[in-house]
């Protein structure tokens, strides 16, 4: 087994090598003069298996396409079995046609990978499990919950309530609470423009606990914002932020900082400085 890394996932595709015991290359990746991507794969891959791993977190386009780059060049090379290791998936919120006339980008983007040569799809925390089924190749996705509840053992939460961002956190905030013995309920929320979430209260007993919401993206940080705001009012002693994958676009950490959040916790699916977690592990074991 080989390691291919994309510019996108260089620590993650290292541990994964290790505890693989698999050899690792770094693809050879540049520009060219009008902004077009460069990729060589310059190995041996004849009748190898190999695992090419490639966050498509921001910018989006650029890692995509260096992705479905890479996963030819490889087909190219006569690797033997491709596994395509995507630990955040873009595209994957629009998964169905919310208006008339949209594109499902989702389905885009699982057509794309599948035609690329890719002949299995490695993800971490897909938005929606179900719609793995876009892939016409065999798609697994895992979750890094149990290991963010693990991680958040450590911390020495006062009384911790974990709470699930909206109703599709439901199932994250329950591995993680299963993890920390801790009880867990959910939010709802409604959004009004990309980056305005309101959040209906909810009577929780949250006064004096530390409160953990969970959610599997903070992108602008609204859907936390809102929420935080609410838990606070309400007594909260620290609200925490655990999600799989850190996309914080623009000054969202900023803006989760000036709100008052204590810690974000998230895993290496996107490689940023909140990256605490490590799902190497996970993505080894689905490898094996
Ligand atoms: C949406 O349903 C997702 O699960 C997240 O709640 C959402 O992507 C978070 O985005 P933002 O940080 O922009 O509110």
């Amino acid at each position: 087994m080989l390691v291919i890394s994309g510019s996108a996932s260089p620590k993650l595709s290292a541990k994964v090598a290790s505890l693989l015991g698999a050899e690792l290359v770094n693809a050879e990746v540049r520009r060219f003069p009008d902004g077009e991507i460069y990729v060589r794969v310059d190995a041996e891959l004849r009748r190898k298996p190999v695992a090419i791993i490639q966050s498509t977190c921001p910018p989006q386009n650029d890692n995509l396409i260096e992705l479905l780059l890479l996963l030819d060049a490889a087909k190219d090379l006569g690797a033997k079995r491709i596994i395509a290791v995507v630990p955040y998936l873009a595209y994957s919120r629009q998964d169905k046609q919310f208006k008339p006339g949209e594109a499902v980008s989702l389905r885009t983007v699982s057509k794309l990978i599948s035609q690329s040569g890719a002949e299995e799809l490695i993800t971490v925390d897909i938005h929606q499990e179900e719609t793995l089924g876009n892939f016409s190749i065999p798609a697994f996705n895992q979750t890094a919950m149990p290991l963010i509840g693990r991680y958040l053992r450590n911390l020495n939460l006062e009384n911790p309530i974990i709470i699930g961002a909206d109703q599709g956190s439901i199932k994250r905030a329950t591995r993680v609470a299963l993890e920390l013995g801790a009880e867990h309920y959910f939010l709802e929320k409604r959004r009004i423009s990309p980056e305005n979430v309101i959040v209906y209260p909810k009577n929780l007993e949250v006064k004096g606990r530390d409160v953990v919401m969970v959610d599997d993206i903070v992108s602008t940080g609204g859907t936390i914002i809102g929420a935080a705001k609410i838990l606070q009012e309400q007594g909260a002693r620290e609200v925490y932020v655990a999600c799989a994958h850190p996309v914080l676009a623009g000054n969202a950490a900023q803006r989760l900082k000036e709100a008052g959040i204590k810690q974000i916790i998230a895993t290496d699916t996107i490689e940023k400085d909140v990256s605490v977690v490590s799902v190497a592990p996970l993505i080894a074991e689905l490898i094996k």
